[in-house]
């Protein structure tokens, strides 16, 4: 972890205007840095704190997952990432997520049931799909269909019974991979295909996404075996924009669908989950290993808004632990399934060779991010490029909802209400039309 100094046992924040002191109390976690509980702040000072974009605040207090973006370390309930990418599986990890604690194996037997029957779709969800232009970006029809589960799901909507909100939780984590699949299929125009107990998680993800009624189609194990991985790897990642999203929209007591709708209209932005789509545009646009030097220059000059995508991390500034993971699941899927000599992975381990020896990158701690190598890994499944948000999406659902319960489950939970810096005019009398000319 990493080696910050030890901090003073409490901060004071004195007022030089009128030398009015508060002592702000410091809170401990577990492990990571003390945090300062400025609430006082207002009451005593009359001021408000300003941190945009939250780059010193911990929004809220959580069990779930800790990251020490120095070191490179990714605990989910403290277990490391390395070690349940390598050990464990989506489902068993969307458990400990969700329950703070590796299931038993009658539990995860039970777990895996439960989501298993939740799989299907109700056939007036299902034909919303009709109401899509084919051409419909996926994440837009996957964020709309999941806040219309709020209209069919009556059974879910009392957040404060806790039975209510698990089956909330384990309907949302079995039903997002059927609304990938049939957003998917809406845009071939190819018939929908419905989920097969048979199979699991993953397995069962691929048969939706390609099986057509006209012939058998065999899931390859290391297919599933390499989307479990990508699961893993993105299921849950602290308050990240997308889950501080659910949390926020959540904390108003809304409707527990539509706050996972929020959250996947937020992983959408280029800047977060939909870096995957845009790593893709990126080396495509790039085309050879010959460009890559004009285009790290373009990277680097401020004046021309183009970043080097699947790179750097608000938080990770050594290295992001997924990222290594990915690469090396890369080379197996590549080998076994794809092109091993893939055009496109080749220029992005030259492109991240390239920009790990260049100073513009090296200074500001910019490291590959699980983003920059799971496009590669999603096109050699056979995935398309507009649907790899979505499986960011399906993956980071465990995690949506396991902040959504610790969130309403806490009795402290408040409304979350931001204030803000006034910049704008002050209070001026309303002129009438006739007199602005
Ligand atoms: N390419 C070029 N320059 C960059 C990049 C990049 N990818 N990322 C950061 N920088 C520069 C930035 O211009 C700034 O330079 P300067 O100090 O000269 O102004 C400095 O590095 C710090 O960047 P920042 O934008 O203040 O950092 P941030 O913590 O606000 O942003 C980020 C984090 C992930 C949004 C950003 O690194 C980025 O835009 N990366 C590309 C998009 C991407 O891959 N996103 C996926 C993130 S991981 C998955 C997920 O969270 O969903």
């Amino acid at each position: 972890m990493s080696n910050q100094p030890a901090p003073p046992a409490k901060f004071q924040l004195t007022n030089t205007a009128t030398g009015k002191s508060t002592d702000l109390p410091v809170l401990k976690g577990t492990v990571g840095p003390d945090v300062i509980n400025i609430s006082a702040i207002n009451k005593d000072h009359g001021v408000w704190t300003f941190d945009p974009g939250f780059m010193a605040t911990a929004s809220t207090e959580s069990k779930i997952t800790y990251i020490d973006g120095d070191a490179g370390v990714l605990l989910y309930r403290g277990y490391p990432i390395d070690q349940l990418a390598e050990k464990s599986t989506h489902l068993e990890v969307s458990y400990l997520l969700m329950y703070g604690e590796l299931p038993t194996s009658a539990q995860l037997e039970e777990f895996n049931r439960s989501i298993t029957r939740h799989t299907m779709l109700n056939e007036s969800l299902l034909r919303m799909f009709n109401g899509f232009h084919s051409d419909a970006h996926p994440m837009s029809m996957v964020s709309a269909v999941v806040a219309s589960m709020a209209a069919f799901y009556h059974d879910t909507t009392d957040i404060f019974d806790p039975r209510h909100r698990e089956i909330f939780a384990h309907r949302i984590v079995a039903k997002i991979p059927t609304i990938a699949a049939a957003a998917y299929k809406h845009a071939l125009g190819q018939p929908f295909v419905y989920p097969r107990n048979d199979l699991d998680y993953c397995a069962n993800m691929l048969h939706m996404f390609f099986a057509v009624p006209c012939e058998e189609y065999k899931v390859s194990p290391l297919a599933a075996r390499a989307l479990d991985l990508l699961f893993i790897l993105h299921a849950d990642h602290e308050q990240n924009a997308s889950t501080s999203t659910v949390r926020l929209a959540g904390s108003t007591g809304c409707n527990p669908y539509a706050a996972i709708s929020a959250g996947v209209s937020a992983l959408w932005g280029p800047s977060h989950g939909g870096a995957n789509e845009a790593v893709l545009e990126m080396l495509e646009e790039i085309g050879s290993v010959d460009n890559v030097t004009k285009f790290l220059s373009r990277v680097k000059d401020k004046s021309d808004n183009v970043r080097l995508m699947g790179f750097g991390h608000r938080v990770y500034k050594n290295f992001d632990p997924r990222a290594k993971l990915i690469r090396e699941m890369c080379h197996k899927v590549l080998g076994e399934l794809g092109d091993q000599n893939d055009p496109l992975f080749e220029l992005a381990l030259r492109l991240e060779e390239i920009a790990l020896q260049d100073d513009y990158f090296v200074s500001r701690k910019l490291y590959p991010n699980v983003d920059f190598y799971s496009g590669i890994i999603y096109s050699a499944l056979g995935i398309p490029r507009s649907m790899f948000t979505v499986m960011f999406a399906i993956a980071r659902t465990a995690g949506w909802v396991s902040h959504w319960q610790e969130m309403i489950a806490d009795p402290a939970m408040k409304i979350g209400r931001p204030r803000q810096l006034y910049r704008g005019a002050t209070t001026r009398d309303y002129v009438p039309l006739v007199k602005r000319g």
